[in-house]
C-alpha cells in the first residue's frame, strides 16, 4: 500500500527521514509531497528548491518518490492514487495540530491519516530551528542530511568560516 507524506520540508531534516523510513517499513511505499503550509509565511526555500532537496535526499531510496504539490494534501493524495496520509508526531503540540488536520481531511474527502511517533532521538528537531540556527551561521549538521547542511552552508557560511 502506498501512502502520502505531506509536509513543508523547509528544509527536510533527519526527523523527516525517520518518518519516511518508518512509513516504508509499515506501508511499503511512500510519496513524499512538498507543499505549502498557509500558516507559515516565513519560509526559506521555494517549493521547487524543497523538491530539489527532497530529490537529493530520497532520489536513490527504494519505494520512495517525491513530488511538489501547490494545493490541498487530499488533492495531492488523489493525484498520486493513494488513500492514506502519514504524519510524524513529535509531541502534544504536533498532535493537536495533526488531529484537527486529519479530522478535517477525513470529513471533506474520506482520506484517513495515520500518525507515526518520531524516534525519541529526533523529537526535538524542527525545520524552524534549523532555519533559525543556520541563518545566524550556526552548525546544523547534526540535524539535517549532508545535502541540506551543504546548501545551508552555501547560503549562510558558518560563523567560524567567515574572514
Ligand atoms: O510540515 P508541516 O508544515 O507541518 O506540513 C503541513 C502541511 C503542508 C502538510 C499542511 O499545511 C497542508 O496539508 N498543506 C496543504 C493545504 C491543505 O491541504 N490544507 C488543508 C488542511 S486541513
Amino acid at each position: 500500500m502506498a501512502v502520502l507524506y505531506p509536509g513543508s520540508f523547509d528544509p527536510p531534516h533527519n526527523g523527516h527521514i525517520d518518518i519516511v523510513n518508518q512509513a516504508v517499513q509499515i506501508f511499503g511505499e511512500v510519496v513524499v509531497a512538498a507543499m505549502y503550509n498557509p500558516e507559515k509565511h516565513t519560509g526559506m526555500f521555494t517549493l521547487d528548491e524543497r523538491l530539489g532537496l527532497l530529490e537529493e535526499v530520497f532520489g536513490k531510496v527504494k519505494h520512495v518518490r517525491v513530488i511538489a504539490f501547490p494545493g490541498l494534501a487530499i488533492d495531492a493524495a488523489a493525484s498520486v492514487g493513494v488513500t492514506a496520509i502519514v504524519k510524524g508526531v513529535r509531541n502534544a503540540g504536533d498532535f493537536d495540530v495533526e488531529q484537527q488536520m486529519a479530522q478535517t481531511n477525513f470529513a471533506v474527502s474520506g482520506i484517513r491519516t495515520v500518525y507515526l511517533p518520531s524516534d525519541p532521538s529526533m523529537s526535538f528537531i524542527s525545520s524552524r530551528f534549523v532555519r533559525e540556527i543556520a541563518q545566524y551561521g550556526g552548525d546544523v549538521s547534526s540535524m539535517v542530511p549532508v545535502v541540506v547542511a551543504n546548501e545551508l552552508k552555501l547560503r549562510f557560511p558558518h560563523k567560524g568560516d567567515r574572514g
